[in-house]
This record gives structure tokens, C-alpha cells and sequence, in this order.
């Protein structure tokens, strides 16, 4: 059975089982799997109707679905080709409508240089179905380069476009490269997921440095939903990099480290900003341990501006966002 990108044998078993399941439901559907109640894209044609692209600008703050048709144009009013743009792509469970996605849309919004773009696939990725979830990244990063392509086309320049994604949504922003013959510039990995890809995905499927000219990843839940050491050219270790401090208090260990793992949106969408800047980290090991007496060390800003040519890992102290919520 052919899937375009592996995933290694256990994962590859629990997907054949998963079609044999599914494959009753393709009685239905010819293209897509249905088990239980969730959908495994297997057509990599876009545009797709569970994948959706939204437009905003600072000026009018309504979102504009971006037409995916060929030849349309990406005709969206207020595109202002002297702005940057940022494409964000939430993870597992999330959507492009709720926190902490909307930090993140809102802090750039408030920035009024950027055109915004959000990358929506929520139909693909609720909760329980996160096997389904990982196959499908796979179209929506066919979809999300399917518009990258004609957005640099009609005259966004590669070096002030850059991805954010959280979770699954950053290993989206790094499976764009495989669709493009020149790389990205920037991608920004927040906690990129760990469960499964971490032992069975591909380079192919995983955010990697070779995916853009400078990858940064922030850490917030780093070994447990969040992956581990130096991803990208340049990481952040926020508090430690696994267990945020606010979370403590959110009972069960699960709730904890997904409450961490949010806080990594929560914490970038703080930086954006003008003001953003203060937050700077020190240089650390790759496991987020101090190398010199803390407030020692180059600091370098975490997140917007972070300058392109900083490299290593570094660790910093953040207030936690009481305004941010994560469920
Ligand atoms: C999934 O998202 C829903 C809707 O936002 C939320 O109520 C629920 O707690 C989330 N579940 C998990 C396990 O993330």
C-alpha cells in the first residue's frame, strides 16, 4: 500500500489497519477514509474543501477566504504587496478561529506591516483522530505551497514571507519545502509535535533546518508533546523547555503538558510586537541547560526578532499569559 511518505514499519501496520477499517467506508467515498469519525485525505488535489485559506489585513480585520481555483488570481481585496506576510498554521484539535492561533493573528494584525494569512484544517485534525491528522499534513502542505507559489507570483517577496505553525501545523510549514524548488525563508516551529513523528517520521515529514533558509523553534513542552533539542538553526527554551510553570495547576498530567505546549504560541505571539524584543534568551545546551549563571551570555531576541543570522539554543524566563488560554 503506497504512502508517499513513509513513516516507518509500526506506523505503516497501524495505517493498514486503519485502511482495512476505512476500507468499508470507501464503499461511499472513493477518495477519502472515514473510520469512526475521522477522515483521512488520501487525494492530494487542492483546493479542498477541508482546507481553507483566510486573508486579513490590519485596515478591516474581516477574514476573506483566499479562492484556490487555478487562475483565479488569489483575487482578495487589501493584499498590499509592500507588506510582509506571515502564514500561520495551527496543530492537532486547533483551528485558525480559536486561541491560541488568534494571539498570534491579532499580535501581527496589531503590527499593521503584515498581510496575514491563516491556513485552516480543522475538519482533518479534531480530537481523538490524531493518526488521520498526521496523514493529512500531507495535503494541507500540498494546498498551503499551492498558494505560496502564485503568492510570490503576484509579487510577495520570498525574504518577507514567513511561516509560523504550531504542533503538527509546524512540521505543515516544513513539508511545504517538498513542494517548492526554492526554499522558504523563514519558518517558525512552535513546540513542533513530538508523538509519533519523533520515532517514525521521515525527514521528509519532520520540521527540519534544511526546510527554509532559517528555522526557529520555541520550546514549551519539549519530550512530551513538543520535540526535543535543536531542531532549527535557532531554538528557544522558554522556562525550561518542558513543563511551563502555570500550568502546575491544571490537574491531570495531560492537561498540564498540553497547557505547555499552547503556551508556546502564547509566549511567540508575545514577541511580535515592537515591545516584543525584550524577550531574549542566553545561550544553553541543546537540552535547555544553562551553560553560564543565568543573566549571563549574549542575549538574542526570541521570536519576530530574532536576527537571521543567530544560531544555537537559548534559553529564557517568561510571565506566563493569563489572557491566552488554551483550550
Ligand atoms: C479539542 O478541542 C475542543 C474544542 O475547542 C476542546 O473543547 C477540547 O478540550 C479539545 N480536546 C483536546 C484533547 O485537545
Amino acid at each position: 500500500m503506497p504512502w508517499p511518505v513513509s513513516f516507518g514499519k509500526p506506523l505503516s501496520l497501524v495505517l493498514t489497519l486503519l485502511f482495512v477499517q476505512g476500507s468499508i467506508g470507501l464503499l461511499f467515498n472513493a477518495l477519502d477514509i472515514n473510520y469512526w469519525r475521522c477522515k483521512i485525505k488520501r487525494g492530494r488535489t487542492c483546493p479542498d474543501a477541508d482546507v481553507n485559506i483566510y486573508f486579513y489585513n490590519s485596515e478591516e480585520r474581516y477574514r476573506q477566504r483566499v479562492d484556490m481555483r487555478p487562475d483565479r488570481g488569489l483575487s482578495y481585496s487589501g493584499w498590499d504587496p509592500d507588506k510582509k506576510n506571515v502564514i500561520i498554521i495551527h496543530g492537532f484539535n486547533g483551528t485558525e478561529r480559536k486561541s491560541p492561533m488568534t494571539f498570534i493573528r491579532d499580535a501581527y494584525l496589531n503590527r499593521g506591516d503584515y498581510n496575514v494569512f491563516t491556513i485552516d484544517w480543522e475538519p482533518l485534525t479534531f480530537f481523538p483522530c490524531y493518526l488521520s491528522a498526521l496523514s493529512n499534513t500531507r495535503l494541507v502542505a500540498q494546498c498551503a505551497a499551492q498558494f505560496y507559489s502564485p503568492l510570490t507570483h503576484m509579487g510577495a517577496r520570498a525574504d518577507h514571507t514567513h511561516c509560523v505553525g504550531h504542533s503538527l501545523g509546524a512540521h505543515v510549514c516544513g513539508m511545504i519545502s517538498n513542494h517548492l524548488t526554492t526554499k522558504m525563508y523563514k519558518i517558525i516551529g512552535l513546540d513542533p509535535a513530538r508523538p509519533l513523528v519523533h520515532r517514525y517520521g521521515s525527514d521528509a515529514f519532520k520540521l527540519t533546518r534544511d526546510d527554509a533558509h532559517i528555522v526557529q523553534v520555541i520550546h514549551t513542552n519539549a519530550g512530551l508533546l513538543g520535540e526535543t533539542a535543536q531542531v532549527g538553526h535557532v531554538d528557544f527554551c522558554v522556562n525550561g523547555g518542558r513543563m511551563q510553570p502555570s500550568c502546575t495547576r491544571e490537574g491531570r498530567r495531560i492537561r498540564q503538558a498540553r497547557c505547555s505546549h499552547f503556551m508556546s504560541a502564547c509566549f511567540f505571539a508575545a514577541t511580535v510586537s515592537n515591545r516584543g524584543k525584550r524577550f531574549v534568551g542566553v545561550p544553553c545546551t541543546s537540552s535547555c541547560r544553562p551553560l553560564l549563571p543565568f543573566g549571563y551570555g549574549k542575549t538574542v531576541s526570541m521570536g519576530e526578532h530574532t536576527p537571521d543570522d543567530a544560531r544555537g539554543t537559548f534559553c529564557l524566563r517568561m510571565a506566563d499569559n493569563k489572557r491566552c488560554p488554551f483550550d
